[in-house]
């Protein structure tokens, strides 16, 4: 296994790492106190060709492989974890199913503006009901002649208030389970959609989230990704590409816990010596770096297969519940290296802490995520 990088993959990296550090680490606390959207690291990422790193460069993307986009978020989540999850929302689950899913008559003015960062994009699958069941969406689109008309609404949207288009999910057929979904492409000015106010969340809160409804919304039958009754696995193809752009944000928030843990630990004093003399606090650095070591090996596994075009269900899975569990663990134990000051909001870590939970929920959670494994293993 080769596990050097190219000078492609080393070059976006350093971008990425470059940006972060001017543009949004001054910003970042900022952001999430505020539940800022960050307008100006989009532009940023945007002119950086961050918003569609995988996607050729003749259609507006930056032409790169899927172990860059992986590298690229980390750097991003280090810095910000909202900034992160607004990049991979447009990268996986917006552009990548465009480009697989879409024809050509619809990658000019749905694929090139948003890889190229101009516009932006969402993904819709999740409803108020249905969220790890996703073939019990309610959506529906109703055919007439050559257009259909869509009404239901979808839930904890990523980018939903800023949007200007979603890959959306809804039945098409009842009663046939996961083979009634469809998947379309929606502008989001069309008559018939509302959008409810951003949520005011946990951790992530400079990534906006809202619900959409859609009522008697008509998009022309041209709009629809892949063949009526394809959706579920649409969306679930898509999802393992999602969930590595999840892995890799977990690291960035991982990554920031521990080199703040580091550097605080060589900082300050108990028992006469600096903390990191104290062998308690060694062994959390040491458990904390070797799982931040184990999940970045399995996200960059994934993203090689997704790269060489091999089937990694398993592996992405595999690759988002660790890494979202290890960052979990991770900021845990950077809260305790720094103590008190750890729970206020003077220090960064307390911001990783609230990040990190939201890897083990979105696009799938844990559970979802040992299911698919599971099923995998149970299959073979
Ligand atoms: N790729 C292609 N096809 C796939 C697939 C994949 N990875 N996984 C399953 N399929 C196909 C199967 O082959 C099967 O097809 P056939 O019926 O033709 O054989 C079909 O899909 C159904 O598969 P299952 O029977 O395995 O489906 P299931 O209903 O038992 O379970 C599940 C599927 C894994 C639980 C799935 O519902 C799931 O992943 N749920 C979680 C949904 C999720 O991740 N939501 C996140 C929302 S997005 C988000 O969070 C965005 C954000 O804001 C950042």
């Amino acid at each position: 296994m080769d596990l050097s990088l190219s000078d492609e993959q080393q070059g976006i990296q350093q971008s990425a790492r470059d940006f972060a550090r001017r543009v949004i680490d001054p910003i970042a606390r900022e952001l999430d106190q505020a539940a800022r959207w960050p307008k100006e690291v989009v532009r940023g990422m945007a002119e950086l060709g961050l918003l569609g790193v995988a996607i050729p460069s003749d259609k507006g993307g930056t032409g790169a492989d899927h172990v860059a986009y992986a590298l690229a978020m980390e750097e991003i989540s280090r810095a910000c974890a909202s900034c992160g999850v607004i990049m991979s929302v447009n990268n996986s689950l917006y552009c990548d199913p465009v480009y697989k899913f879409g024809s050509e008559g619809v990658w000019g003015e749905f694929l090139e503006p948003y890889a190229s960062g101009r516009k932006l994009g969402c993904f819709g699958l999740t409803e108020p009901m249905s969220g790890s069941d996703a073939a019990t969406m309610a959506t529906f689109a109703e055919r007439d002649g050559d257009t259909y008309v869509l009404n239901g609404s979808k839930n904890f949207i990523t980018n939903g208030p800023e949007a200007d288009a979603m890959v959306l999910f809804a039945m098409t057929t009842r009663g046939v389970g996961h083979r009634g979904a469809t998947a379309f492409l929606v502008p989001l000015d069309l008559p018939g959609i509302t959008r409810a106010p951003h949520d005011d969340k946990l951790g992530i809160r400079a990534a906006h989230s809202c619900t959409i409804y859609l009522e008697s919304v008509r998009i022309p039958e041209t709009l629809r990704l892949g063949d009526e009754g394809s959706g579920f696995k649409v969306a679930m193809a898509t999802l393992d590409g999602g969930r590595i752009g999840i892995a890799a944000q977990a690291l960035g928030i991982a990554r920031a816990a521990l080199e703040k843990a580091v550097a605080y630990s060589k900082e300050r004093k108990s028992f006469g010596v600096t903390i990191s003399n104290h062998q308690a606090i060694q062994f959390m650095l040491a458990d904390m770096a070797t799982e931040l070591d184990a999940a970045r090996l399995l996200t960059l596994r994934a993203a090689t297969m997704k790269d060489r075009k091999q089937r990694h269900t398993p592996e992405s899975a595999i690759a988002k519940l660790y890494a979202s569990e290890a960052a979990t663990r991770i900021t845990h134990k950077a809260v305790q290296v720094f103590g008190g000051y750890g729970y206020i909001k003077e220090y960064d870590v307390e911001r990783h802490y609230r990040d990190a939970r939201i890897t083990e929920i979105y696009e799938g959670t844990s559970e979802i995520q040992r299911i698919v494994i599971a099923s995998s293993l149970l299959k073979g």
